[in-house]
C-alpha cells in the first residue's frame, strides 16, 4: 500500500499561484514528478511557468501542447515540461518517459491522469479547479514519500487560504 497525503489550497490571483509554485519549488529534488490535471484553461501551464521561474529557468516556457516534451535548464537541475493531451497511451509509452521521470531533473506533466499507468508510483498529483476569474483551487495529493511530507509542509505554510470545502 502506498501512503497518501492531501492538502487543498485556494489562491485568489496569479501571484498567489506563483507563491504556491515557489513553495513547491523549494521542496523539489531531482526525480520529482508533478502530475497536473484540471480543465482547459485551469492554469496548468501558468503554474508550470511560475514553477520554472522559481527553480531558475530563464528561458521562456511555452505550453508544450504541440511539442509534447520540452527540456529547460534550471539553476540546480533540468526542468522537463510535458503535455500529454494529444497522445494516446501507446504513443506516450513509446516516448520512454521513465528517462525523464527517473532522470536528474524535475518533471511536470499536464493532463497526467491520461497516462496514469505510465506515471511513476510516487508523485505529487495536483488537480486545479477554475473557481472564478483568478480564483483557483489546488487539490494536491502526495503519493508515496517524499510527496506526503511535501503536503504536510504545504499545509503548514498554507499558501493562499486553507480551504475546508474539499
Ligand atoms: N490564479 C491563477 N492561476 C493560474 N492561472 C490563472 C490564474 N488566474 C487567471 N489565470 C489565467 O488563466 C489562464 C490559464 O491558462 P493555462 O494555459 O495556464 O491553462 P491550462 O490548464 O494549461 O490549459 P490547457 O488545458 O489548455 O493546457 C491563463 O490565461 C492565466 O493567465
Ligand atoms: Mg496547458
Amino acid at each position: 500500500m502506498t501512503i497518501r497525503g492531501q492538502v487543498v489550497l485556494t489562491v485568489q490571483s496569479e501571484q498567489e499561484t506563483a507563491l504556491l509554485a515557489q513553495r513547491i519549488a523549494e521542496l523539489v529534488k531531482p526525480g520529482a514528478v508533478l502530475a497536473l490535471d484540471g480543465d482547459l484553461g485551469a492554469g496548468k501551464t501558468t503554474f508550470s511557468q511560475k514553477f520554472a521561474k522559481a527553480i531558475g529557468v530563464t528561458d521562456v516556457v511555452n505550453s508544450p501542447t504541440f511539442t509534447i516534451i520540452k527540456e529547460y535548464e534550471g539553476a540546480s537541475m533540468p526542468f522537463y515540461h510535458m503535455d500529454v493531451y494529444r497522445l494516446s497511451l501507446e504513443e506516450a509509452d513509446e516516448l520512454g518517459l521513465d528517462d525523464y521521470f527517473f532522470g536528474s531533473g524535475v518533471t511536470i506533466v499536464e493532463w497526467a491522469s491520461l497516462i496514469e499507468e505510465l506515471l511513476p508510483p510516487e508523485r505529487l498529483e495536483m488537480y486545479i479547479a477554475h473557481e472564478g476569474t483568478e480564483e483557483r483551487v489546488f487539490r494536491i495529493t502526495g503519493v508515496g514519500e517524499p510527496f506526503v511530507s511535501w503536503c504536510e509542509a504545504l499545509n503548514e505554510m498554507g499558501a493562499g487560504n486553507n480551504d475546508d470545502r474539499a
